[in-house]
């Protein structure tokens, strides 16, 4: 197939919130114990936390980091996270089926985003609790001192203020998964007294009210509309949550999950466009799209069930999918995407990001290493800063059966403070290379293409415990420039960034 594209300055997206690369930890099964934090390990530091993980999350380049949940969060209390370690209490983990030492908590967890450079992005349990607790939270995190929680943060050795501007007020609570699980309208009053009560503490914050948990739920859209209406002036960002997965040997499908990702954003846009309409409102609410990923959802559907009354492990085994060939450049696709609204996105967070649906893996007294989506995002989120630009696109298509005829050829771009110019390709079609032109009449100046990307002869090649690096990223050298144009030819089922200077 052949795909022709036009990139100009002057046609814009919009400015690239370095929000839109966070990243996702929540408790569950193998992340934070045994995962990124495990005393004993050659690498742990006294901390407990293990270097080599935080060398590849750094790698990696994840910004703001979503803690701690996720459904855990629903059942969470966050005070049994802070004091001595010895004595905190053990407690069920409602939503994995587990139990939760609590050996990790708020201070440890802030001591290992110090390590990896994230910033924190809290979400308060709106399923068992409300107000008072989160109040009692935000104390704890922001007040510099002089009161009943600043001082316990200070005698729990941390000084100065955790200073958290990003907060999400529950985990998506249209689901009936979802320990105080509520009606939009329910939820929506609740979101709206709990962020007006914890903005009179502190004007900083930004609010993240729960959208849908997936564009298939029955409520979506009503959700999003209902919510907002209740809460419109008391939040920055609604959130969308959306998992992929290649079902019935159907790879077209699968690659173009792109194509629904964009719908999704642009429903949820509309809907709160019209909100907006409603209420005469000067504002525009932003998307948080801080759940997304390649999720073999059915795989762990199966394994429910098998659980009884005296069976709650630690850091069980849960989630801990390996990624192909296919599942990266489908991530590169999601990527694309986002970048392609991001204008309307400014926070984002890959789920999740250690063993859990994740792109870094790790073994027990053993080593870590890369997942094949690692290289998707670690190459995106390194590149894309500065603008999106709006790429033009004339390309062949693609017969999908979910989605009908698509583009098969996705692409996405940004230029830079420096005037450096990135271009994300994905080709779609499963049976053949594509032939990719580029006009950059609108950039003079550029005069060199390096390209680099993922593909291989086999799809479904991924990396595991024996074999790490499979799967990695390599040199298209098929790029060229002459004059104004940039020619490639990206293989069948790949994902390709190149750097245009
Ligand atoms: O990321 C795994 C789970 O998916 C999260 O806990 C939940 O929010 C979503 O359903």
């Amino acid at each position: 197939t052949r795909a022709h594209l036009t990139l100009h300055p002057a046609f814009r997206v919009g400015a690239v919130d370095r929000r839109l690369f966070g990243g996702f930890v929540e408790h569950l099964g193998r992340h934070i114990y045994d995962g990124i934090h495990e005393p004993g390990h050659p690498t742990a530091g006294p901390d407990g936390f293990r270097r080599d993980v935080v060398e590849l999350v750094r790698e990696l380049g994840v910004t703001t980091i979503r803690y701690p949940g996720g459904n855990f969060v629903s059942n969470h209390r966050w005070e049994d996270g802070v004091g001595p370690a010895g004595e905190r209490p053990r407690r069920l983990d409602l939503a994995w089926h587990s139990t939760e030492t609590n050996r990790v908590g708020l201070h440890e967890f802030q001591q290992w985003l110090d390590l990896v450079g994230g910033e924190l992005m809290l979400a308060v349990n709106l399923g068992t609790r409300g107000v008072p607790e989160a109040l009692d939270l935000l104390e704890y995190t922001n007040v510099p001192s002089g009161t009943t929680r600043s001082d316990q943060r200070r005698a729990n050795g941390r000084e100065e203020p955790f200073g958290v501007t990003m907060w999400c007020l529950g985990n998506e609570m249209d689901g009936p998964w979802q320990v105080g699980h509520r009606s939009a309208d329910d939820y929506g009053k609740l979101a709206s007294q709990v962020a007006k009560a914890m903005r009179l503490v502190d004007n900083r914050l930004q609010f993240v009210v729960c959208g849908s948990s997936g564009r298939n739920m029955p409520t979506f859209g009503a959700w999003e509309r209902t919510v907002l209406e209740h809460t419109y002036d008391d939040v920055e960002y609604i959130s969308c949550h959306a998992y992929y997965q290649e079902t019935d040997g159907d790879l077209g499908s699968f690659l173009a999950s792109g194509v629904d990702m964009a719908a999704f954003i642009e429903e949820v846009v509309a809907t709160a466009d019209h909100v907006r309409a409603v209420k005469r409102s000067g504002k525009r609410i932003q998307i948080s799209f801080d759940e997304w990923n390649v999720w073999y959802f059915t795989r762990w559907n199966a394994q429910e069930g098998t659980f009884d009354i005296g069976d709650w492990p630690v850091a069980p085994r849960l989630l801990e999918d390996v990624y192909t060939v296919a599942d990266a450049v489908t991530v590169g696709g999601l990527l694309i995407t986002l970048l392609n609204h991001a204008d309307r996105v400014t926070s984002a967070s890959l789920a999740q990001l250690v063993n859990v649906i994740a792109p870094i893996m790790t073994e027990p007294g053993g080593p870590a290493w890369r997942q094949t989506t690692f290289f998707p995002f670690s190459l995106t989120s390194r590149a894309a800063r500065g603008t999106a630009l709006a790429v033009t696109i004339d390309a062949g298509t693609v017969t999908t059966k979910r989605y009908g005829e698509v583009p098969a050829v996705a692409a996405a771009a940004t230029v830079d403070d420096g005037g450096t110019v990135h271009l994300f390709l994905q080709n779609r079609d499963t049976t053949g290379p594509a032939t990719v032109t580029v006009d950059l009449t609108g950039f003079p100046e550029l005069s060199s293409a390096t390209a680099t990307g993922i593909w291989d002869d086999d799809p479904y090649a991924a990396n595991t415990l024996t074999e790490p690096d499979r799967v990695t990223p390599r040199p298209n050298d098929t790029a060229s420039i002459s004059g104004n144009i940039v020619t490639i030819t990206l293989p069948q089922v790949s994902w390709t960034r190149i750097t245009l200077a």
